[in-house]
């Protein structure tokens, strides 16, 4: 409940942010243009018939759903430069789809099944009517991924794509256990994270069984977020460390790593694999 009410606070911020009269969202066209788009005029009445985007998406003749880059912008581009072939028909899963971005960029380069899941039914209309704009065939699902029931999409996926998502889960391991059993190759987590520039230190008992002692330990921490105290956002409820988000992976199968990078002090993006072999460059 409290999460529909921080989303549905976000289109209320989303509408002040971009009033009527709001500068037109063109830019320099990017090389691909989708095929035969809508006129200019329709894409942008399309654009403002949606009271908030959360994402920067192009639909042709020079119209974005936002007129800036964003940090998924930035993360795509990190992603690509781990991918020196493409998708290659690779099936991709992409869990908290919101407007489709990330399944519109690796349709286009050449993933074959591609299913993006979300709960918020805006978001959905947003990427369907993206979809529709681009004539992908993307599959989109509306789910609650904290409800731990990915094993009711009924398949597996070579890759998971999982940002911006982690810290908006209650049960951020059980679900990253049941992606990793549907997951055949990769993940690719980008989230918000402890900023690993300060000495953080927590003083917690360990030790083997009958002797343990309270312990300063340095990392491995994940801090609870009770209210909206991280970006007036009711909806985050858990903040990792990196070797927290390095550790629940490992524990949920996951066993290669790319070095960890920072896209920002807090928003850390790392691909781990199942397989030493992977369509990510990862070393
Ligand atoms: C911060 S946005 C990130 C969107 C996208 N993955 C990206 O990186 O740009 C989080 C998205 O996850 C969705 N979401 C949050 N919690 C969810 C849940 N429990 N189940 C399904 N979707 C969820 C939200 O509706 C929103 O679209």
């Amino acid at each position: 409940m409290r999460l529909l009410h921080a989303i549905g606070n976000a289109f209320k911020r989303g509408a002040v942010r971009r009033p009527d009269g709001a500068p037109p969202l063109l830019s320099p066209a990017p090389e691909v243009e989708p095929p035969h788009p809508p006129d200019q005029e329709s894409l942008i009445a399309l654009v403002n018939s949606f009271p908030y985007w959360y994402q920067r998406i192009y639909l042709g003749q020079g119209v974005y759903t936002l007129p800036t880059l964003q940090l998924h912008n930035y993360v795509w581009r990190a992603v690509e430069t781990m991918l020196p072939e493409g998708f290659q028909g690779a099936s991709v899963l992409d869990v908290g789809t919101n407007a489709g971005y990330f399944c519109i960029q690796t349709k286009l380069k050449g993933a074959g099944r591609v299913v993006g899941v979300d709960f918020d039914d805006r978001y959905l209309k947003q990427a369907e009517a993206c979809r529709a704009i681009w004539k992908l065939d993307i599959d989109y699902r509306q789910a609650d991924i904290d409800q731990l029931q990915l094993h009711t999409l009924g398949q597996r996926f070579d890759v998971v794509l999982f940002t911006g998502i982690l810290y908006h889960l209650k049960n951020p391991l059980g679900v990253l256990e049941q992606v990793a059993d549907l997951c055949n190759d990769a993940i690719v987590v980008e989230t918000e994270v402890i900023s690993p520039a300060h000495r953080n230190i927590v003083h917690v008992r360990q030790g083997p069984f009958g002797r343990t002692v309270v312990t300063p330990c340095t990392s491995g921490f994940m801090k609870f977020i009770e209210k909206d105290e991280l970006n007036g956002d009711s909806s985050n409820w858990w903040v990792p460390d990196e070797a927290c988000v390095l550790g629940m992976l490992r524990t949920a199968g996951f066993k290669y790593f790319s070095q960890p990078r920072y896209l920002g002090e807090t928003r850390m993006l790392v691909v781990a694999t199942q397989q030493p072999q992977s369509i990510f460059r990862i070393t």
